[in-house]
């Protein structure tokens, strides 16, 4: 080991042992509080390593190749790393990721505010439209909003319908199911507010408002609050529902101004140039080879259907948003395009990862369930093309800290710190060390039910270990 690895593994460990744990830390300073994002990482954490590996080395370049909400980035801003890349297959991650490390100006804060006065100015007249409406689809037609078909599937055949009827033109975003997660008045004032956003004709400030938008689709969308899965709420609380569109906008708007303006502050010496894109990991093709000096990641803890769901926690504000670097067809396929997506069925390869850590865990899944056994494996193919491509985007002597969390297959422990650790040999990195923290604040389910038994709930995370890679 080198005389810096030397340093920083002492440095490392001997800090305290509840050093890592952030008890008391709130994670929703500055802009990383500008939009919910599921199982984010608390950036105490990544605020730290910069600072510690910064002491010993020159970090010049910067990566989280799984940004999700752009925790990292926006600590490597903070840090005033020189270059910063960041990327996810996650639509919704690259708009969040953008807004919260884009410094707006003053004059992009003044277009903000005149967007908010305009909005203010047609809101009455707005939520006249959707009361009548509203009350059209009720009482007119005697639908029932609540029900799966009908309001539920044909939403838009009733919307297009009325306004023809009207001989006025109404512009919306309709998809599948458009009327099952949203109710007739909400629909139509979703759409006033995106149709006022889109005609903010600075992209800087049009992103702002838009992720805006975004946090109030979800909010006042039907589905059950506090979860990041689609669920929706019960059919009473449906036909009840009746939440202030504008007003829970205004308040994420105001909200997300203020900690843009704390970030401007936090930034007045800030130079970084920040890369952001719609990338694979398991290609990386956007940021150039033997480029990048740290990374700093938290890549899933497994496939999005059996952990976290990032496609569906992102699904109905994507649908709204209507990105021009996605397709309504992708929206609907996140989650099988992410990391473990796709099932992989060859047995008799679950050794060419090079961890025997892996196969011996595989095997133990099998003798209760060789379909889930295939199900892991297809996601540590995955995550080891990721540790491939990455690798190359590492100058020599680069450092990568992957932040991991050991879930549970029927009732088997996945050691993905060990897995990587084994696998990464292959690819010439050497295994510098690993540090452990205990899970307080994470936004994430701490239980489910591994053995898909009714009832049947095993804790699946209490702790995440730090791996340390270095390229050699
Ligand atoms: C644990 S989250 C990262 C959270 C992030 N550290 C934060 O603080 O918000 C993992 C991320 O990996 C992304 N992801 C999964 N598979 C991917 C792939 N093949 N390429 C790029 N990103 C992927 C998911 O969309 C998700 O945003």
């Amino acid at each position: 080991m080198g005389n810096i690895d030397l340093l920083l593994k002492n440095e490392f460990e001997n800090l305290p042992l509840d050093f890592w744990d952030f008890k008391e830390s709130t994670t929703r300073d500055l802009t990383h509080g500008l939009h919910y994002y599921p199982a984010t990482m608390v950036y105490p954490i990544s605020q730290n390593i910069l600072k510690i590996v910064n002491k010993h080395v020159d970090i010049k370049t910067l990566m989280d190749p799984f940004m999700g909400s752009g925790t990292v980035l926006v600590e490597g801003m903070l840090d005033n790393v020189s270059q910063i890349y960041g990327t996810d297959l996650n639509p919704l991650a690259v708009l969040m990721s953008k807004v919260k490390t884009t410094i707006l100006s003053e004059e992009q804060l003044s277009i903000i505010e005149e967007f908010k006065k305009k909005l203010k100015s047609i809101e009455e007249k707005s939520n006249q439209v959707a009361d009548d409406f509203d009350n059209y689809i009720k009482n007119d037609l005697n639908l029932d909003i609540t029900a799966k078909t009908g309001w539920g599937d044909s939403a838009d055949k009733y919307i297009n319908d009325y306004f023809k009827n009207k001989n006025r033109k109404f512009n919306y975003q309709s998809f599948s199911n458009l009327g099952f997660w949203f109710t007739p008045r909400v629909i139509i004032l979703l759409q006033t507010i995106k149709n006022q956003i889109k005609q903010v004709t600075d992209l800087n400030a049009q992103n702002f408002t838009l992720l805006a938008f975004s946090e109030t689709v979800r909010i006042v969308s039907n589905t059950r609050n506090g979860e990041f899965k689609l669920f929706r709420m019960k059919a009473e609380k449906v036909a009840s529902f009746m939440p202030n569109v504008f007003a829970e906008f205004y308040k994420i708007l105001d909200r997300n101004v203020a900690k843009m303006q704390d970030f401007i502050k936090a930034c007045s010496q800030t130079k970084s140039k920040v890369t952001i894109s719609f990338d694979d990991t398991r290609k990386l093709e956007t940021v150039p080879d033997n480029s990048v000096d740290l990374v700093i990641t938290s890549p899933p803890y497994g496939d999005s259907r059996t952990t976290v769901a990032y496609g569906q926690f992102s699904r109905l504000s994507l649908q709204w948003l209507d990105l021009d670097y996605t397709t309504q067809q992708e929206v609907s396929n996140i989650d099988k395009n992410l990391l473990g997506g796709k099932p992989y069925t060859h047995k008799e390869q679950w050794s060419f990862l090079q961890s025997q850590t892996l196969v011996a865990t595989l095997e133990k899944i099998a003798e209760k369930d060789m379909f889930r056994a295939d199900d892991v494996f297809s996601f540590y193919v995955d995550l080891d093309k990721c540790l491939y491509s990455i690798t190359k985007k590492m100058t020599k002597n680069s450092y990568q800290f992957w932040v991991v969390g050991n879930r549970t297959v029927k009732l088997e422990k996945l050691l993905t710190d060990k897995i990587i650790e084994e696998m990464s040999v292959k690819y010439g990195l050497k295994h510098l060390f690993s540090f452990n923290r205990k899970i307080i604040n994470k936004v994430m389910p701490s239980v489910n039910s591994p053995t898909n038994e009714v009832g049947a709930r095993v804790k699946t995370m209490t702790a995440e270990t730090v791996v340390v890679l270095k390229k050699e």
